[in-house]
């Protein structure tokens, strides 16, 4: 196949920042998404409503000249958020999810909570009107190996979460372990999963590859070969509950090239074609725009997008580093090539 053309995708977890970084970054994702579910850890966090509302606001004033793109705000669960909180947020209409970060679990995630027990009242309310939980699902517990701590959370936080709140609208974000595709494949309607482009494309190989690469560092950190293979399965699986969230995370290159490197792969300049990378290796690409562009906006219960994107298959390479005024950020397979572009 030569061309592909699909209905507009969506990104369910996105990082687009703030400032000179948001105005550098947003271009990318506007070019290819309709929409994208915008994470709120900045500093300090999106924690209200009104955050998410001047947030919002700070992302439509950069947003490209004729571009449709719609921002989709999410609030950022910390110990002392309230219920009523989540009321207003539901009644807003610009907030569609809550964040948890387990604190100190990754990037920005210090005000997070403390124990996840402690936001009982908040997953009540959640509950009740139906707002999705976006999850973080890593246990921060030092004597955890930092391979194992997605499969651990589920085990010791995830399933009691889920009994308590069986009828909670959960997403696991950027799953990246068989276990994690077992649990969702197995788990109940109301349990979903996004999946990173940079998951099923690589193992964790990429991060040794010939020495240490601080550009394929993310968090959950890239795992064994089986784990990618499983989670290609998933994606490609036509499972509903599975799909698309580029967790691209942006990050000056000199926070990453450093003795204590930041998580985070910068992936939006080349989501979707990397996505039918993944996809056209699987020999799955009538699969990828149910993935891409239906399966997340139903679980989000929002209209399917009208517009079409066409992919065409002509090698691309990409910059070692953008030559200009987006700095010094060094995006995914910077110097390489790319199989997919998008056609304008
Ligand atoms: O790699 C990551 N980067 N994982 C996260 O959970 C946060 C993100 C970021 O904000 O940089
Ligand atoms: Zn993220």
């Amino acid at each position: 196949m030569q061309e592909l053309t699909i209905r507009q995708p969506d990104d369910w977890h996105l990082h687009l920042r703030d400032g000179d970084m948001l105005a550098c970054v947003l271009p990318d994702t506007a070019r290819r998404f309709g929409r994208a579910i915008v994470m709120p850890n900045l500093k300090p966090p999106v924690r209200t409503t009104a955050d998410a509302s001047a947030y919002r606001e700070r992302i439509l004033a950069v947003r490209p000249a004729g571009s449709c793109f719609e921002p989709l705000m999410t609030l950022y669960l910390t110990d002392n958020t309230q219920p009523d909180e989540i009321l207003r947020a539901q009644a807003s209409g610009f907030v569609h999810a809550v964040k948890y970060y387990p604190a100190g679990a990754t990037t920005h995630s210090d005000a997070g909570l403390t124990d996840i027990v402690r936001g009982d009242n908040v997953f009540a309310a959640m509950q009740d009107c139906g707002m999705p939980l976006l999850i973080h699902g890593e246990v921060t517990d030092p004597a955890v190996d930092v391979f194992d701590r997605e499969a651990v959370f589920i085990q010791r936080h995830l399933i009691p979460l889920m009994q308590r709140f069986p009828r909670l609208r959960i997403v696991l974000e950027h799953i990246t372990t068989r276990q994690a595709v077992e649990f969702i494949t197995h788990g109940p309607e109301n349990l979903a999963a996004t999946i990173t482009p940079h998951h099923l494309l690589y193992n964790r190989n990429a991060l040794f590859r010939g020495g240490l690469r601080p550009h394929h560092y993310c968090l959950p950190v890239l795992k064994r070969e089986e784990h990618r293979q499983a989670l290609v399965l998933a994606a490609t699986s036509g499972n509903p509950r599975f799909f698309l969230g580029t967790d691209s995370a942006p990050h000056p290159r000199q926070d990453k090239e450093s003795a204590c490197g930041c998580a985070g792969i910068y992936s939006a300049h080349a989501a979707v074609e990397l996505y039918a990378e993944a996809f056209e290796s699987a020999g799955a690409l009538d699969r990828l725009e149910d993935f891409a562009s239906r399966f997340g906006a139903e679980f989000y219960r929002l209209p399917l997008n009208r517009n079409e994107l066409t992919l065409v298959r002509q090698p691309r390479s990409v910059p070692d580093i953008w030559p200009d005024e987006r700095g010094p950020l060094v995006p995914l397979r910077a110097g390489e090539l790319l199989q997919w572009q998008i056609r304008d």
